[in-house]
């Protein structure tokens, strides 16, 4: 096996540098888990928990009956914040946080897709550590004992119950909110972000409209075989990857078909997405969230359209990268040598049998605002991480072919 060199691509096998590998939430899965929510949660040193989640989510009685589960197991409901967009801002962030202020919060219960538990774990950073949103931003910059030295200063108790099946965010130290007026997404992750619990209950995707399954599980799909190709890739992380390919291969268009009456395939892809998820992502990701920052394109709907374009030219970078693309093609019985190609073609046919757009003009992006995602794509954390270096060119032509 080929080392790298300090100027050589990174090696996609191997015995690696350096990784390291973190994963410290308490994950409970299973039936009927939401009436012991205040069990679980007490464990974790939560008395009084700050609700977060959103209107639509409230509106179906889910948060009562959590709510419920939360007293009965002898904590209090502080209060409950149901304001959170589908793609949350630094301003809800920070109104979260002095609500929950305001409310004498000690922990937050996070209960809703991506958007909610993001929401929950900046607000928490602010309503802890003070300051506000903004000033979260970054990588491992939260603070540490021993004049930033030492271990991380933790949180308030932090739960998540996901209602839906793709981000993963219940088990993962990242965080992406939008600053509006900047048309930017922006990125905090640091260990103290692990959610200290996460309750995973197919009771809380069973009335998932179909499109919102579709999109969530692709977002999952695309953490999978992202984390699987990232140049920040790690035997730890590829067994997640790999395995949550096989649960996404086998649950997928079995949840979003069969919705309400199949609570296994439901089951199974909330776990799925949980394994999926990973802070070493790449191109995909790096395309999506300008997509999100500038025209609302929803992150899963933008991953769905952008994740062929990027595998097909990733692969054709060099046969390590397409080794490790036939790694996954392995998962879906995809054996052709042009694997950059036929696992592409695979995925569309699979974003196009679960009802969503392939194309991002079908998602409401117009051809004169690909330079400003060109430009969202290049300054993105996860640029950085892709298997084949990116250029401008490189950027600006995968947006024109996924148009
Ligand atoms: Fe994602």
């Amino acid at each position: 096996m080929e080392a790298g060199s300090a100027l050589g691509p990174t090696p996609l096998r191997g015995f690696k540098d350096f990784y390291q590998y973190a994963s410290t939430t308490r994950v409970i899965a299973g039936r009927d888990l939401l009436s012991s929510t205040g069990f679980e949660f007490q464990k974790e040193g939560a008395r009084r928990v700050f609700v977060v989640t959103d209107e639509v989510i409230r509106g179906t009685g889910l948060v009562d009956r959590i709510e419920a589960g939360v007293t009965d197991g002898g904590l209090e409901v502080a209060g409950v914040y149901d304001q959170v967009p589908q793609d949350s801002s630094a301003q809800v962030c920070d109104d979260c946080a002095a609500a929950a202020k305001e409310a004498g919060a000690d922990s937050f219960l996070a209960i809703g897709g991506g958007s909610v538990m993001d929401t929950a774990k900046v607000a928490d950073a602010v309503f802890t550590h003070g300051g506000d949103a903004r000033d979260q931003e970054g990588f491992y910059l939260m603070p540490r004992e021993d004049d930033g030295m030492g271990r991380p200063l933790d949180i308030a108790p932090l739960a998540c119950i996901p209602t839906t099946a793709g981000t993963g965010s219940e088990v993962s130290m990242a965080a992406v909110i939008k600053i509006p007026d900047e048309n930017v997404k922006i990125e905090i992750a640091d260990f103290p972000l692990f959610p200290r619990l996460a309750i995973l209950d197919p009771d809380t995707t069973r009335t998932l409209p179909p499109q919102i399954a579709a999109a969530t599980g692709m977002d999952a799909m695309t953490h999978a075989i992202e984390g699987y190709v990232s140049t920040d890739w790690s035997a730890h992380q590829d067994a997640r990857s790999l395995h949550a390919l096989r649960m996404i291969r086998d649950n997928l268009e079995r949840a979003v078909e069969r919705g309400e009456e199949d609570e296994e395939a439901r089951g199974n892809m909330l776990i799925a997405a949980n394994l999926a998820i990973t802070i070493a992502l790449g191109s995909v990701h790096a395309m999506s969230h300008p997509a999100g920052a500038h025209f609302g394109v929803p992150h899963g709907v933008a991953n769905a359209i952008h994740l062929p374009h990027v595998i097909r030219h990733n692969a054709a970078g060099s046969e390590e990268i397409a080794d490790r693309y036939r790694d996954i093609g392995e998962i879906f019985d995809i054996a052709e040598p042009e694997i950059g190609d036929a696992l592409a073609t695979h995925v569309t046919e699979l974003v196009g049998r679960l009802g969503l757009p392939t194309r991002l003009s079908q998602a409401g992006v117009p051809e004169d605002g690909i330079p400003a995602l060109v430009e969202g794509a290049m300054g993105d954390g996860t640029t950085l991480l892709n298997p084949r270096e990116m250029s401008e060119e490189d950027y600006a032509e995968l947006y024109r072919a996924a148009l």
